[in-house]
C-alpha cells in the first residue's frame, strides 16, 4: 500500500531514515554507545577473523554500494578489496585469493548473474573462503547457498528503482566492516567509539536530508527536456555519481553517466556546453577543493551546474550555478545521506516528464535470467 505517497519509490525514498535505523540497530545498542553488540555476527567471527581479502560481487545499485564498501574497507581499516560487477567477473575466469571473504549484494537474492558468479567461485573452493549474502530477502537462494547471511532491513522494495535496500545495504557494509575491524584488531577503540557516535546519528541525518524534497523539486524542473546529464563526485562520493546517473536514467529516460570528477579533463569535458546539466556531489570534505577546482573548469564552457554542497559550506549560488544545502554529515558517512538527494532528484524529473516512475520501461525489479 503506497499509502498518502503517489509512488512506491517515493515512498521508499522516505522510509529510508527508519529502515537504516533498523539496520543498525542489529549491532548497534543504545545502552552501550562505545562498542558491537556481542551477539552481532557473533556465530562467524571464527570465520571472519581469518579473511585477509574482500571481493564483492553484484549487479546495478548493488554493484554501486559495494564499490563504497572498498573506500571504507581499504581506508579504515586497511583491508584490501575488490569489486566487479556479476556479469564480468564469471566470465573471466578469475583469481580468487586464498582467505578471501566474498560478498555478494543483493536486494533480491536472485540475481541470475551474482547467483552464477558466487557458485563458480564455490566450485574453485579457494583456501579459506567465506561467503556472504548481503541480501533483503531472508527466504532467497543467495541466502541459502552462502556461509554467513547478513540482512538488510529494509523491508518489502516495491519500487524497481533501487533505494531503501541501497542505503541499507551501505549501513550494513559499515557495521560488518567495524566487526571485522574488531575481531582483526585493526581498529583502536577511539576509532570505533567515534564511528558508532557517527552512525547514532545517522537516522536523524537521513529524516532531515528529507527535507530536500522541495527545494529538489523546483531545481528538478531544469531537467525536464534535457537530453543528457553528467554527475561528478570524486572519492566517496563516486560510486554516489554513479548511482544518481543509473537512477536517472533508469527512471526518467534522460541519458546520464557518472563520473570521478578527476576524470573530467580526459574526455567528458568535451560535452559540456550550456545545454549540458551537471549535477555534482560536494560535501565539505578532503576532496571539496578540488571538486570546486572540476566546477570551475564546468563553469567556464557555461555548463549549468546543479551541486548539492554542505549546509556549513560557503558555496553560493550564482548565474547558472544552483545550490541545495545537504544537512552537515561526516565524511565516512557522507555517501548514504547524499544518495537521498539524488534519488528525491531523478524521481521529481521522472514524475515531471511523465514516466511510469515505479515499473520503467523494459526492467524487472528481480533480474532472475542473465
Ligand atoms: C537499479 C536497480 C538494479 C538492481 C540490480 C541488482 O535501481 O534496482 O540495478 O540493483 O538489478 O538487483 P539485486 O540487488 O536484487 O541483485
Amino acid at each position: 500500500d503506497k499509502g498518502e505517497f503517489k509512488h512506491y519509490m517515493l515512498k521508499e525514498i522516505y522510509e529510508q531514515p527508519d529502515a537504516v535505523a533498523r539496520t543498525l540497530e542489529m549491532a548497534l545498542d543504545s545502552d552501550e554507545p562505545t562498542k558491537l553488540r556481542d551477539d552481532f555476527l557473533q556465530r562467524h567471527e571464527a570465520q571472519l577473523k581469518g579473511i585477509k581479502h574482500v571481493q564483492v560481487i553484484a549487479c546495478g545499485t548493488s554493484y554501486h554500494s559495494g564499490l563504497v564498501a572498498k573506500y571504507w574497507f581499504e581506508s579504515l581499516i586497511r583491508v584490501p578489496c575488490s569489486v566487479e560487477v556479476a556479469s564480468e567477473f564469471r566470465y573471466r575466469n578469475p583469481v580468487v585469493i586464498d582467505n578471501s571473504l566474498v560478498i555478494c549484494i543483493s536486494q533480491s537474492g536472485e540475481t541470475a548473474d551474482t547467483l552464477s558468479a558466487l557458485r563458480d567461485i564455490q566450485k574453485q573452493s579457494p583456501v579459506g573462503l567465506v561467503s556472504l549474502a548481503l541480501c533483503n530477502v531472508p527466504t532467497s537462494s543467495l541466502v541459502r547457498e552462502t556461509d554467513v547471511f547478513l540482512p538488510t532491513l529494509a523491508g518489502p522494495e516495491i519500487g524497481v528503482a533501487s533505494t531503501k535496500a541501497f542505503t541499507t545495504q551501505l549501513a550494513a557494509l559499515m557495521l560488518l566492516l567495524l566487526k571485522v575491524g574488531v575481531i582483526q584488531r585493526r581498529m583502536t577503540d577511539e576509532n570505533l567509539r567515534t564511528l558508532l557516535g557517527q552512525l547514532q546519528q545517522l537516522p536523524g541525518q537521513l529524516h532531515a536530508s528529507l527535507h530536500l524534497d522541495a527545494p529538489i523539486k523546483v531545481m528538478s524542473e531544469h531537467f525536464e527536456y534535457k537530453k543528457s546529464c553528467l554527475f561528478l563526485g570524486r572519492g566517496l562520493q563516486f560510486p554516489i555519481a554513479l548511482e544518481g546517473a543509473l537512477k536517472l536514467k533508469e527512471i526518467s529516460y534522460i541519458h546520464a553517466e557518472g563520473y570521478a570528477a578527476g576524470e573530467l579533463k580526459h574526455g567528458p569535458l568535451a560535452l559540456v556546453d550550456k545545454d549540458m546539466p551537471i549535477v555534482v556531489l560536494a560535501p565539505k570534505d578532503s576532496m571539496f577543493d578540488k571538486l570546486k577546482a572540476n566546477m570551475q573548469e564546468v563553469h567556464a564552457r557555461h555548463g549549468e551546474l546543479f551541486v548539492f554542497a554542505s549546509q556549513s559550506s560557503q558555496m553560493v549560488a550564482e548565474d547558472r550555478l544552483h545550490v541545495v544545502y545537504v544537512p552537515d554529515v561526516c565524511e565516512t558517512l557522507a555517501p548514504i545521506v547524499y544518495s537521498v538527494p539524488v534519488q528525491l532528484l531523478s524521481y521529481h524529473v521522472a514524475v515531471m516528464r511523465g514516466t511510469d516512475v515505479d515499473q520503467p520501461r523494459n526492467l524487472a525489479k528481480s533480474v532472475t535470467v542473465e
